[in-house]
């Protein structure tokens, strides 16, 4: 089956603080390669994770993904798109780290967000509202926040704000999911349980899911596959990525897998890649 993501020889270089210039003429750019030669494609339904050292380019990657930012080189594509063209049709969705809601709108009216955003007659809102409040009870329901609905987000636990946000990603009903350390910010009870709604999402809604994480164990008990990156490019692979270890543990996965010694030998594979990728520093 054909990739419904593809990155082919990726590379993104930033430009940052000049040089400055003699006698106030402009300095010269000075470019840092964040992203390089970064080859990745991911088949319809699969999960897969990135991990690496802090700074190593693992949002750059996935705002490359959400068309957040533009490739200095090589080939995008999502849902055969171009990655801005997959999210605004919402055939993609993005979930940040720290939960992006707006303060002034309830719960629910940020889900419906992106439906408000598309509807013909968004300027006649009100009325239109009603036609949606199925859909977003139901979304709702999906991340067990049907009580809150009329909450505003400063009322909820930031366990809660990101459902909801999650929610609102799934509004549009997207193929692909794309998340940047969701719940890194959640103790760790509270990811565990994140975690579970997350592929009992993925598993629903047949999801393909791009997701970015610091946690090994998190990255392991998750995916199918996952990605480690280094901060430039590795000597070994010439590229952002130093090695990808494949996760065949079974699903459905249950908490109980990580007391599995096959799990924990993906996690030290995993933790063998991520030294590789300090040293490749
Ligand atoms: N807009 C920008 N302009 C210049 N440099 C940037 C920009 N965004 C990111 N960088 C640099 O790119 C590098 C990678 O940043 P990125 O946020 O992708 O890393 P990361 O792997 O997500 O890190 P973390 O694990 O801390 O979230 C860093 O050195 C950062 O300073
Ligand atoms: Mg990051």
């Amino acid at each position: 089956m054909s990739a419904i993501v593809e990155m082919e020889r990726i590379s993104k270089a930033y430009e940052v603080a000049r040089t400055p210039g003699l006698l106030g003429r402009r300095g010269a750019d000075r470019a840092l390669d964040v992203v390089t030669n970064f080859t990745l494609a991911v088949r319809q339904g699969e999960f897969v994770c990135v991990i690496g050292p802090s700074g190593c380019g693992k949002t750059t990657v996935l705002f490359l993904l959400a068309g957040i930012r533009d490739p200095s080189d090589g080939r995008i594509a999502v849902c055969g798109k171009a990655p801005a063209d997959a999210v605004r049709v919402g055939l993609s969705s993005v979930i940040f780290q720290q939960p992006i809601l707006f303060e002034w709108l309830t719960a629910e009216d940020n889900v419906l967000l992106p439906l408000r955003l598309r509807d013909p007659r968004w300027w006649w809102w009100p009325p239109r509202r009603a036609r949606y409040q199925e859909t977003v009870r139901q979304l709702l329901r999906t991340v067990e926040l049907e009580q809150f609905a009329r909450y505003y987000p400063d009322k909820l636990s930031g366990g809660m704000q990101q459902r909801v946000a999650i929610a609102r990603a799934l509004t549009l009903n997207p193929q692909v999911l794309l998340l940047d350390e969701p719940f890194g910010a959640l103790d760790e009870i509270t990811r565990d349980r994140m975690n579970l709604e997350l592929l009992r999402l993925y598993d629903e809604r047949e999801l393909t899911i791009l997701f970015v994480t610091h946690s090994i164990e998190e990255a392991v008990f998750l995916s199918d596959r996952v990605v480690v990156m280094s901060r430039g490019a590795s000597a070994r692979t010439g590229s952002s990525i130093v090695r990808e270890v494949r996760v065949d543990l079974p699903r459905p996965r249950r908490l109980a897998l990580k007391e599995d010694p096959a799990f924990f030998q993906k996690v030290r594979e995993g933790r063998a890649a991520l030294r590789e990728a300090q040293v490749a520093d």
